[in-house]
């Protein structure tokens, strides 16, 4: 038999030892990831694949099972086992349809923890010794953006279709645009049209794997942009955080970018599309009452888990003339506005027309700060972020009010 191949993934960085532990091994024989994105892209670089990747207890939930999707098509002789505080209900049923081949609570000791890598080990050498080592090659999975803000009216859904339209057209890449609001969702009034889809083919995502099938359930606005959503509907439910789950991993892994145009709530929805996305942008206006949304979203993300590296801020109406200026706000809310998109009566008048303003008039200022956000985004990442946690209490200073 070879060498066990053993991948921990996800913090505590002391879980490397932990794993490496139980199966009496030394800590320099288990390779440790801190995240599920990283371990997608080594599984995706490297051509060796792992016996099994043991999840810690932190990453989540939503996280776990995108990446026993993932392996179960990339790597199929890779046994994943997930390390859980408190398996949530429905856990175990979505874990079996991800392939994940055994789940273990927090509490298990070393000699529990090893007994379960060592079987899952024994499964995967068995697979290869049988000659099943096929390490699929997959596509590398693409990009999740959500546009996201608790205060409503800020311009995400502006955003969230022009930055889709500026993508789509400076780069060869294929895009969906996901109107995550099943009750009155109005991406599609951007570009003139209205959703025909029911909340049930939007979920049929779940299980399709074929780009056409794919494709077929959205609409396409441009040649490679094709729009997701569904027809109004104020008593339409949002779907739950594991089919929310299931319908962004396949949009994930047909388009190279899938914006997420997310809804003002918290919704499991809302939490499942925060858990699998590469960046959040959060959209404010330059008032009191959105700055206090900001700060209160990035705490709030940040307090389910969302690493502070994925928080983009994105000012819109940044030339207002009324309130602060953005340096006295980033100064002393200690918050960096990463970009900034200007007020204009285009944004309301493309509306009107049904045609994005980064189409409809592409040497605008909005135009332009659009292609800025997409060339951020197409291009190099962006700097991270101050406290918000102290920033927010300075809220009084900058605005010289309680
Ligand atoms: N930069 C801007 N300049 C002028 N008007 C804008 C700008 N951004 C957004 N608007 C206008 O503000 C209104 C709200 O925008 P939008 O629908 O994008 O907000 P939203 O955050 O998606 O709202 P909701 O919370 O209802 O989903 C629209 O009428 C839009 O035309
Ligand atoms: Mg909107």
């Amino acid at each position: 038999m070879t060498e066990p191949r053993v991948l921990a993934i996800g913090t505590p960085h002391a879980f490397r030892g932990q794993v490496a532990r139980s199966l009496q091994l030394e800590d320099d024989y288990v390779d440790w990831l801190p995240s599920v994105t990283a371990a997608e892209e080594s599984v995706v670089v490297k051509n060796v694949a792992p016996h099994v990747l043991v999840l810690s207890h932190e990453v989540k939930d939503a996280d776990a099972l995108g990446i026993g999707d993932f392996i179960a098509q990339s790597s199929p002789t890779t046994a994943v086992v997930l390390v859980r505080e408190q398996p949530t209900p429905g856990l175990l049923a979505a874990a079996m349809r991800a392939g994940i081949r055994d789940i273990l609570d927090r509490s298990a000791d070393d000699f529990e923890l090893g007994e379960a890598l060592r079987r899952a080990i024994a499964w995967s050498q068995g697979l290869e010794s049988l000659g099943g080592n096929a390490k699929r090659s997959v596509k590398p999975r693409g990009q999740i953006i959500s546009i996201f803000s608790s205060k409503g009216g800020v311009g995400k859904t502006f955003l969230a279709s022009n930055l889709a339209a500026a993508i789509a057209k400076k780069s060869d890449r294929e895009v969906a645009l996901l109107d995550f609001d099943l009750k009155l969702g109005d991406v599609f009034s951007y570009w003139g049209q209205e959703p025909t889809g029911s909340p049930a083919e939007l979920q049929s995502l779940a299980t399709l794997d074929d780009h056409d099938a794919i494709v077929n359930v959205g609409t396409a606005m441009t040649e490679r942009l094709w729009a997701f959503g569904v027809q109004p509907d104020p008593a339409a439910e949002p779907f739950s955080g594991d089919v929310a789950g299931k319908v962004l991993r396949t949009l994930r892994s047909t388009f190279d970018y899938t914006i997420v145009d997310a809804t003002n709530d918290y919704s499991d929805q809302t939490v499942a599309a925060f858990d699998m996305s590469d960046e959040i942008w959060l959209v404010t206006g330059l008032d009191v009452v959105g700055m206090r949304h900001l700060l209160i979203a990035m705490e709030t993300l940040q307090s389910l888990g969302v690493p502070r590296d994925r928080l983009r801020v994105v000012l819109n109406r940044a030339d207002s003339q009324v309130g602060p200026s953005l340096a006295d706000v980033e100064r002393v809310l200690k918050v960096k506005i990463d970009l900034t998109i200007p007020s204009s009566e285009l944004v309301p008048r493309s509306l009107n027309k049904g045609v994005p303003a980064y189409f409809s008039d592409p040497a605008s200022e909005v135009a332009r700060s659009i292609d800025r956000i997409a060339d951020k985004l197409l291009g190099t990442p962006i700097s991270h972020h101050r406290s918000a946690a102290a920033g927010r209490k300075k809220l009084r200073a900058v605005f010289g009010i309680g």
